[in-house]
């Protein structure tokens, strides 16, 4: 399978286009920076220079493929990023007509604020993270709102520990038992996991340990 990689020089999408190869993939990793991959050496892999917010090159990129993954982002301040790289990405899918979409987006976006431990939720959120989560809202609109076979993907803290294979997904928004973390890399593993498995299509499953 072709998959086409947005953020791949990001935390989570590095991992993404890592365990892409290891399991086979052909993957093609967009980046405005390549030299923050060129250590990442494979025969299935290419490396195209791009902004996501040019969509005639992002258009480009989607052609031929059979499959997207999006783990863009923007830190924390006020941005529009997330929402409107994705915006481009879901109309080059629709127009081109590749109609498999995982994208990253948030634990603590729509229904899932009620996952987010009482801390988080009315100080780290309100305080520190208003405009990310802004951003994440908006963007998952854009996915919701598209006619594409999508997954949105809703993390919580995200760490830089080992993949582990071990994590939850899929919880309800009441549930209080999560640990409210997961690393990158088992984000990565979910998402290249939805790939074979119609499970959460059209559906914002959360992952977390
Ligand atoms: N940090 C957390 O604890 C946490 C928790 C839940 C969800 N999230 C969300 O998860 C997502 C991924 O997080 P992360 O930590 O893996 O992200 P990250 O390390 O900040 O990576 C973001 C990626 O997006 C790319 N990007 C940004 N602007 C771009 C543009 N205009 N054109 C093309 N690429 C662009 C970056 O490219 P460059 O390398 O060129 O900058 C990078 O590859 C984010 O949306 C974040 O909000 C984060």
């Amino acid at each position: 399978m072709k998959l086409l990689i947005f953020g791949s020089t990001g935390g989570t999408g590095r991992e993404l286009l890592k365990q892409a190869l290891e399991q086979g993939y052909r993957v093609t990793a967009y980046a405005r920076n390549p030299a923050k991959i060129e250590d990442i050496k494979h025969a299935s892999l290419q490396v195209i220079r791009g902004d996501v917010l040019d969509p005639a090159f992002v258009e480009s990129a989607v052609a031929g493929q059979e499959a997207v993954l999006s783990t863009i982002g923007a830190g924390a301040g006020r941005t529009s990023l997330r929402a409107d790289g994705t915006r481009n990405i879901v109309d080059a899918m629709e127009k081109i007509g590749v109609r498999r979409l995982v994208c990253q987006s948030s634990l603590g976006v729509g229904d899932s604020h009620a996952n987010l431990p009482f801390f988080t939720k009315y100080v780290i959120v309100p305080v520190f993270l208003r405009h990310a989560f802004a951003d994440h809202e908006r963007q998952e609109a854009v996915v919701r709102q598209s006619s594409l076979d999508w997954t949105i993907v809703r993390p919580p803290h995200l760490t830089n520990g080992p993949r582990t294979g071990a994590y939850r997904h899929g919880f309800s928004t009441t549930d209080t038992q999560i640990k409210g973390k997961i690393s990158r890399a088992d984000v990565a593993d979910f998402m290249l996991k939805q790939l074979g498995d119609g499970t959460y299509v059209h559906q914002t499953p959360g992952v977390s340990y």
